[in-house]
């Protein structure tokens, strides 16, 4: 049986009325659904495929919403339910558009000791976005999350996929923020 996904969900509770982001397609390209089909011949179970499989669906859709994470169980053929579990549950996919750099900032225990939240209100500051907003620009978004795997030189900064953990002072930051306004860090998806 093929459980249905729950009703619409976001990391925060929804306002009444309020729907999460739809995602301008409604379908993954036939080259996303072929490399899917492909990785899952690399596993014995296909429930295994899961996790690689929503990278590829967020990167083709833009983000992880529920017609990513319905795309991902159709390809795949496994219950709609099991993959709204785990893309909702690891902070690496997202449910609504972020920006061309979505920047996220760890605050855990190590990480805090180090000024983690300072860092990331400094980056609230000097992006002028919250968190869970895009900037009207489309370049920023931000987002406080849980351990990055590098704790002992935190706080520690991820830019869509790159990670800078070495402690990260003002210039530092800056040194970031401009490198993804020249476009030499890598845009989400690519
Ligand atoms: S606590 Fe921040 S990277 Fe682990």
């Amino acid at each position: 049986m093929n459980h249905p996904l729950p009703p619409e969900t976001s990391e925060r509770p929804l306002a009444p009325g309020q729907r999460l982001a739809h995602a301008a397609r409604t379908s993954l390209s036939e080259s996303c659904v072929q490399e899917i089909q492909a990785l899952a011949t690399k596993y014995p179970d296909k429930l295994a495929a899961t996790l690689p499989a929503l990278y590829l669906a967020q990167a083709d859709m833009g983000f992880a919403g529920l017609e990513a994470m319905r795309e991902v169980a159709r390809v795949l053929e496994i219950p709609e339910g099991h993959v709204f579990g785990v893309a909702t549950f690891y902070t690496m996919f997202h449910q609504k558009p972020v920006g061309k750099y979505h920047l996220q900032v760890c605050t855990n225990l190590c990480c805090a000791l180090r000024g983690g939240a300072q860092l990331f209100e400094k980056l609230r500051q000097r992006l002028a976005v919250q968190p869970g907003e895009v900037t009207a620009d489309g370049m920023w978004s931000i987002e406080e999350v849980e351990c990055l795997g590098s704790c002992g030189t935190g706080p520690c900064l991820q830019v869509n996929h790159e990670v800078y953990d070495e402690f990260i002072d003002d210039a530092k930051l800056d040194a970031v923020i401009e490198a993804c306004r020249q476009g030499h860090v890598p845009e989400w998806g690519k």
